[in-house]
């Protein structure tokens, strides 16, 4: 269901939009004032914030701003009783948000309504915007945030060093937004996802014929990200012998696709990310100094999650309000969210997010307890880390107890240890027959034969 949050400090006006616009089928949240509306707005699940202006403590459009920074593909209109409307307004004005002067027709507005959410929708497409949603309060985070985007702003390359799942692309994307370039395309390229000769082509492009299998002539990602941000994710992977080719590209900004010695300007801005710091890779001659200083224009960090256990609640509850779906957002207990905010989280906030996916998916409504932990614990890296889970197990012997305990975990149901693990149902079905798992199992149910 379409859901939408209407915020005025005029109980009348709240009724009457709420009631116009749940005949048409919206679920429509209310608040009545701006900072009620911050705690109510869900990023990711409010499609639209319809928004009076003059309001008390926080207005309309700190409201606007707010919403925008942390869910861009949420649509805004401002309601304002004043027909002059600041030129502020008509800058910010553009496809996924609008003003209207009141009094306001309901068929004026649900006109402009369908405008900017068709301008949202756009502008989500064209950047994956519904994974755009930056959570988190915490003064670490929001410093990063913060560097993040006062680097946005200037042209400098820039480089991410920081762990697994912390948000390195996230951060690039936002920068991508918030920069200049944010009319231009967005490109990201994994260094580690490709064999060494594979990675050069797909960076630089070649000639027709350039290699056997080159039939047509191809564009890399170097020409591809022209006017835009090209990501260069896990750039300490790139191997040692494109590395010079590389710098040379960050400083000549120009490239010969492979097999042609024609060359083609680039415009381009490069952000780099690395999981693993650089400088180790450079102690161990695995990269090079000249490159590492070159990218590093701008070094950006981001703190491993277990450094702002103050964000683990709100992320938490984000997560739960994504992975409910339409439905009622799943509540976490209170007990619950303790347990998360003590917990390591080595894999950061992609491992929180999988854990909340999976307790939602397995909860049978109503709150959540603690005891979703232990059942929500059925990926490889935090099973690993429960007690009785020896060192040294074999990869065949993982996956067993994987699938095991994730079968385990939805009694049995195949369909839904196949939804889990990200594997297709015949994947479950072959794991039960090749590791000999309980056809009659203990849950009473037989899940051989499903
Ligand atoms: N502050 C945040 N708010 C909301 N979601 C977040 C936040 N940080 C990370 N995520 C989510 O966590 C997941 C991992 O983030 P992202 O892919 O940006 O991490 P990464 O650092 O690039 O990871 P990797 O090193 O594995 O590539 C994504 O689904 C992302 O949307
Ligand atoms: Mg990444």
């Amino acid at each position: 269901m379409r859901r939408m949050l209407v915020v005025d400090d005029d109980a009348g006006m709240r009724a009457a939009l709420e009631a116009r616009f749940a005949r048409r089928g919206w679920q429509v949240d209310v608040a009545v004032n701006g900072a009620e509306a911050l705690a109510k707005f869900r990023p990711g699940l409010h499609t639209l914030v319809i928004t009076d202006v003059r309001m008390p403590g926080r207005d309309g459009f700190e409201l606007m701003r707010e919403v925008q920074t942390s869910s861009s593909g949420t649509a805004v209109i401002l309601l304002t009783a004043y027909a002059c409307v600041p030129d502020a307004v008509r800058a910010m004005r553009n496809g996924a948000c609008d003003y209207l002067v009141k009094p306001v027709s309901f068929e004026t507005l649900e006109t402009t309504v369908e405008q900017v959410l068709r301008g949202a929708q756009l502008r989500k497409k064209e950047e994956h915007r519904e994974r755009d949603a930056l959570i988190g309060h915490s003064p670490a985070w929001q410093k990063a945030l913060g560097s993040a985007r006062q680097a946005a702003s200037s042209d400098a390359d820039v480089l991410i060093e920081a762990e697994s799942g912390t948000g390195k692309e996230l951060v690039a994307r936002l920068m991508h937004r918030l920069s200049a370039r944010n009319a231009g395309p967005f490109v990201a390229v994994n260094c580690a996802a490709f064999p060494d000769t594979l990675l050069e082509s797909e960076l630089f492009g070649h000639a027709r014929g350039a290699f056997t299998g080159a039939i047509g002539a191809r564009e890399g990602k170097f020409e591809a990200a022209s006017g835009g941000t090209l990501l260069l994710d896990e750039v300490g992977e790139m191997p040692l012998a494109l590395q010079p080719k590389l710098l040379r590209v960050l400083q000549e900004r120009e490239v010969e696709r492979l097999g042609s010695n024609q060359t083609v300007r680039v415009d381009i801005r490069v952000i780099a990310t690395t999981n693993r710091p650089l400088g180790a890779a450079i102690a161990e001659g695995r990269f090079r100094a000249d490159l590492y200083y070159r990218l590093n224009v701008i070094p950006i960090g981001l703190p491993p999650l277990r450094e702002r256990a103050g964000d683990i609640r709100e992320l938490a509850r984000y997560f739960a309000g994504i992975y409910s779906g339409s439905g009622a957002v799943a509540q976490l207990s209170e007990a619950l969210v303790a347990r998360l905010e003590d917990e390591p989280w080595p894999g950061n906030v992609r491992e929180l997010g999988n854990f909340v996916r999976r307790a939602v998916a397995l909860s049978a409504g109503g709150e959540i307890g603690v005891e979703a932990f232990e059942h929500g614990r059925s990926s490889p890296v935090a099973a690993a880390r429960q007690s009785e889970w020896k060192a040294g197990l074999s990869l065949d012997e993982m996956e067993r107890q994987l699938f095991s305990m994730t079968l385990d975990a939805t009694h049995g149901n195949r369909a839904r240890a196949a939804e889990l693990l990200g594997v297709s149902l015949r994947t479950v079905r072959n794991k039960v027959r090749e590791f000999g798992l309980p056809a009659h199992s203990e849950y009473g149910r037989d899940y051989a034969h499903e």
